[in-house]
């Protein structure tokens, strides 16, 4: 009897050992290679799908100012809490991809610190062996673009003689004005270039980002590989093609300024 009256234990307490071993098990798959390189891959397709999404969003300037002003209003107060769950998750997405993409490197740098002796021999392309540098850029580019467009530090905008606003003061029919925001800055010419050599280094991250994500997740097998390093360029091909366009098109005048360029 003694026996069975050591076995019993107290329903909280064996939820308790649950929780805890459950803790550890995702604290390890966090802590370890395999598992980062899952939270890498679902993170950078999320970002992905965020970067089209965004990019369509984006070509409505040239559907005038009404049409994209109207879908940041949409964007940022019809969807109420909606837009604030998305904003933390993207933000909380981004910051996993990042930090855990550079923690990933500088294991994987510690453990090999002498590079092969015939890289020729390891299939790598400028792509994968850049990913670190090429996703870092892209992130400093985030961070100067939100100081751009999302708080209006950078730049402002003359909306008459020698009256220059900042882009959060810019309104056209009673609503905040993102197409003379997205046209002003895109006009600038260090603004414009900058926009540009970002998109070509964001193509060369996605070139092997989005095939690399598919491997990761076990779905890269002999029989979906040519289709799914197609689909990677297809994809990384679109967002620079769409985001080229919106730089150059207002540069062509496709989206003529409300108000007179500085
Ligand atoms: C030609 C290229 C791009 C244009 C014209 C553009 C334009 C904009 C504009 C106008 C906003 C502010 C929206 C608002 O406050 O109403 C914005 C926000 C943002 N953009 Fe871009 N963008 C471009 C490329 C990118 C790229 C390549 C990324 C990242 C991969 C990116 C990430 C973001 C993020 C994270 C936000 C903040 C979203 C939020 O506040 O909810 N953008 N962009």
């Amino acid at each position: 009897m003694a026996g069975s009256t050591s076995s019993v234990r107290h329903p909280k307490q064996r939820k308790d050992a649950a929780l805890t071993s459950a803790n550890s098990f995702a604290w390890a798959f966090f802590d370890s290679s395999v598992g980062a390189k899952i939270i890498i891959a679902l993170t950078g397709l999320g970002l992905v799908g965020f970067s089209v999404f965004h990019m369509i969003g984006n070509l409505k300037v040239f559907q005038g100012p009404d049409a994209i002003n109207g879908y940041a209003y949409f964007l940022t107060h019809s969807l109420g809490a909606l837009i604030w769950v998305a904003r933390v998750g993207l933000l909380t997405i981004f910051l996993l991809h990042l930090t855990l993409a550079i923690r990933l490197t500088r294991r994987s740098r510690r453990a090999r610190p002498v590079p092969y002796a015939y890289p020729g021999s390891v299939q790598a392309t400028v792509s994968s062996r850049t990913m670190i540098w090429s996703g870092i850029v892209v992130g400093l580019f985030v961070l100067f673009h939100l100081a751009h467009f999302t708080f209006a530090w950078i730049h402002t905008v003359e909306v008459a003689p020698d009256r220059f606003v900042s882009y959060a003061e810019l309104q056209h029919n009673g609503q905040h004005d993102v197409y003379s925001m997205v046209v002003f800055g895109l006009a600038t010419p260090w603004l414009a270039v900058l926009y540009i050599v970002v998109q070509v280094v964001l193509f060369v991250h996605l070139l092997h980002g989005v095939q690399s994500a598919f491997q990761t997740l076990g779905l890269k097998n002999n029989r979906f590989a040519s289709a799914i390093r197609l689909a990677g360029f297809a994809v990384a091909t679109l967002i620079l093609v769409g985001n080229l366009f919106i730089v150059i098109g207002v540069w062509a005048g496709l989206a003529p300024p409300l108000y007179k360029t500085v």
